[in-house]
């Protein structure tokens, strides 16, 4: 475990020189990627940060980017409205970054829920969360690869549920499509295995650019509420026990947000960033170099081993194939 004083001590040492310059939050409008924001822009450094959310969260995020400049009048907070459970949406707000920037040091990516409850799907066909947590987050990554490739300790940072990967995933219908193959539970082990795998690849391709899947634990950001019909037996249970748990066992929004901002910055991952003087993180491979890193709420790294060699061998190839046909038009 990296210890809670070790995150602050690396934070501490986030500057003009070393913080990411420009960094691109997609979900940073609530929960983890708010707390995530909140710790980066209070280190005081001169920071530009594209805050992407829906137009209902426009309002209330705007009282958010009042707060970030009043603890750091350096930084600038740019809102940039896009739906980005469409793919066609997030085409376009990458445009819109790409079309302002010619690099990109830090991509941070938490949009989405657990969908405990019926199939809902975008305009586009794709069921929400999956396109929030895996297909939309991809698109970021491949339209921003070569704004990432150029800078000088570029990080992917998607939070969901990295280490925890399983090799039960239903490989003929990687969309969970067919009749009885959905479920909350299903459709998470489906979710992270997809996003490891293909992190993998795109981070084994891109050796300049240091890739983590990151697993957060339980910090009650009201996510477990999402995703179900706030008025069902099942949303007060959860409202009732789960969430008071949540709440008492936990990661504060404080530490939540330190320990992702350690993650997107520090050395301690792929040797790039803000310098390490502790052991450093093994990759997937678990080689301590370049790549992805599946990282723990405590900030280890977890490569799965057993699991991400059958994942490998047997999922790897038709998740990659499968999400080129996805992503396509959107590319
Ligand atoms: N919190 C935990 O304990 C925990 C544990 C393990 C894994 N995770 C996963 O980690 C990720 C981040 O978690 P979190 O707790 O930070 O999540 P969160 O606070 O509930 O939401 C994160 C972001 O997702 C956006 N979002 C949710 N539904 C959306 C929709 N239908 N369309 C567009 N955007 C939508 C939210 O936008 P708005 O602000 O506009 O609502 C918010 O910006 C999620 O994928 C979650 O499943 C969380």
């Amino acid at each position: 475990m990296v210890s809670y004083k070790e995150i602050q001590a690396s934070n501490a040492l986030i500057n003009d020189a070393t913080a990411p310059h420009v960094a691109v939050f997609v979900g940073g409008t609530s929960g983890i990627g708010k707390f995530t924001v909140r710790a980066l822009v209070s280190t005081g450094a001169s920071v530009r940060i594209y805050l992407v959310g829906r137009k209902s969260s426009e309002e209330r995020t705007h009282a958010f980017i009042q707060e970030l400049y009043a603890i750091n009048p350096k930084a600038e907070v740019i809102w940039t409205e896009g739906e980005v459970s469409l793919l066609a949406e997030t085409k376009r707000v990458c445009q819109v970054i790409k079309s302002k920037e010619s690099r990109v040091d830090l991509l941070f990516l938490t949009a989405g829920y657990a969908p405990f409850g019926t199939r809902r799907e975008t305009a586009e066909g794709l069921e929400i969360a999956q396109s929030l947590e895996y297909y939309s987050r991809i698109l970021f990554v491949l339209h921003l690869l070569p704004l990432l490739r150029v800078a000088e300790a570029p990080k992917v940072v998607s939070v969901l549920a990295g280490g925890l990967e399983r090799a039960t995933i239903e490989l003929d219908d990687l969309d969970l499509k067919k009749p009885g193959n959905f479920g909350g539970f299903k459709a998470q082990v489906q979710y992270a295995a997809m996003n490891t795998t293909t992190l993998e690849k795109l981070a084994n391709e891109n050796p300049d650019v240091t890739f983590i899947h990151s697993w957060p634990g339980a910090v009650n950001t009201g996510n477990v509420r999402r995703g179900r019909d706030p008025n069902s037996i099942v949303a007060w249970l959860v409202w009732l026990t789960l969430e008071p748990l949540i709440g008492l066992f936990g990661f504060s929004e404080e530490e939540c947000g330190q320990r992702h901002l350690f993650q997107s910055t520090s050395a301690a991952f792929g040797g790039r960033g803000v310098p390490w003087k502790g052991k450093f993180g093994v990759n997937s491979l678990e080689k301590e170099a370049d790549g992805l890193f599946l990282v723990n709420n405590k900030c280890d790294c977890t490569p799965n081993a057993k699991v991400m060699g059958l994942l490998r061998e047997q999922a790897q190839v038709k998740i990659w194939d499968h999400t080129q046909e996805v992503l396509r038009p959107y590319l």
